[in-house]
């Protein structure tokens, strides 16, 4: 993190110690040896270009541009970029920068979903429109989009096309989530559509940049994009999932937020679907936002035992199990080990 505090030089005392924990770490589903050697030295490159792509000449743009990145974050879509890479040539030096764009992208998203969702925490650490304001966090959004499209103009044309439809779809899912399923649609679908587009789109670019960059295979690059595609969705999953049953800062965000927002994750579409007798105080509770804290701790512990909660993990062992799938045509190894381990972290992680 050492490139990381240069980056956010001026800050007080109190944001240089946060900053040198960061929140989370990037999982420990990764390999160890040589495979997890190589994919440590892949990262410390992908931080060393992401330090300079946030960094500005105005403090407190260079502040604010800095914090999230400083705060600390799992650096999946990154990983796995690298890690698709692992299957030509990792060392091409457009890997990296591809790697950068795609955590550039997901920062950005973060600075604008954040205002969306009136999340106070992220990443550990108070959310740039808590901590600043809206319009603070809207621009440095904006800013770190326009440093990703410049490190993108690097990778050539088709690269910055996929990128422009990849964020497309991201936008449109976040679009299609505010307003919600038009009348007559199912909820569910509608709901997976939706994962799909806002977080299976990066993740599927992440592996498909890091792949193609490294020379991969068409064929395979295919299989590598669509096992993002489905291991994106069910991360989504397993991380609404955290939100409803995450205790404490594990997750570096405050639990509960979807529930405060209104926003009906798998498990409350699930219950509200259900006409089951003994939801029916759960179904009033999560047909709007819960803002009273009784009424909300009332909501998170029937939410926690319902059955609504237990279906929505086993259609994130469905994804799972889908992405692992697609890796039969991943020649057997290292690397395809590690992308199987991966399907099996996102279904049991904590944080
Ligand atoms: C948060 O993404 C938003 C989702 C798509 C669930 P991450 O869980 O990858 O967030 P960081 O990068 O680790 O903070
Ligand atoms: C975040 O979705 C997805 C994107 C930023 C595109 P959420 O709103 O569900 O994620 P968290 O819980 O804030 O990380
Ligand atoms: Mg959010
Ligand atoms: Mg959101």
């Amino acid at each position: 993190m050492t490139g990381a505090r240069a980056a956010v030089e001026g800050t007080s005392t109190e944001e240089r110690h946060r900053i040198s924990t960061p929140a989370s770490t990037i999982g420990p589903w990764l390999p160890e040896g040589e495979l997890g050697n190589a994919l440590a030295e892949g990262l410390a490159g992908v931080e060393a270009e992401l330090t300079a792509a946030v960094g500005s000449e105005h403090p407190f743009v260079r502040e604010a541009a800095g914090h999230l990145m400083a705060a600390g974050g799992k650096r999946f879509r990154p990983m796995l970029a690298l890690l698709s890479a692992q299957l030509g040539d990792a060392r091409a030096p457009q890997v990296t920068r591809a790697a950068v764009v795609c955590e550039l992208t997901h920062l950005a998203t973060l600075y604008h979903d954040d205002v969306m969702d009136e999340a106070a925490v992220r990443r550990g650490a108070p959310s740039a429109n808590s901590r600043w304001s809206n319009s603070i966090a809207i621009l440095t959004g904006d800013l770190l989009f326009a440093r990703a499209s410049n490190l993108l103009a690097d990778l050539g044309p088709e690269a910055v096309r996929i990128q422009a439809q990849t964020f497309e779809r991201l936008v449109t899912g976040q679009i299609r989530e505010t307003v919600g399923p038009q009348p007559g649609a199912d909820p569910v679908t509608h709901h997976l559509g939706v994962l799909a587009d806002k977080t299976g789109s990066l993740v599927a670019t992440s592996a498909r940049f890091g792949a193609s960059f490294a020379g991969v295979d068409e064929s395979l690059v295919a299989a590598l994009t669509a096992f993002g595609e489905e291991v994106g969705v069910a991360f989504q999953i397993s991380d609404d999932l955290l939100d409803i049953l995450s205790e404490g800062g594990a997750s570096g965000k405050l639990p509960g937020t979807d529930l405060r927002e209104g926003i009906a994750t798998l498990p409350a579409l699930f219950v509200l679907a259900d006409d089951d007798p003994a939801d029916a105080r759960l179904r009033e509770l999560v047909s709007a936002p819960v803002t009273d804290d009784a009424d909300h701790a009332e909501a998170l512990a029937l939410l926690r035992a319902s059955n609504g909660l237990a279906r929505a993990a086993e259609v994130l062992g469905q994804y799972a199990d889908r992405a692992r799938a697609r890796l039969d045509g991943v020649p057997p190894g290292e690397v395809r080990d590690a992308l199987s381990a991966l399907c099996d972290y996102v279904v049991t992680r904590t944080s």
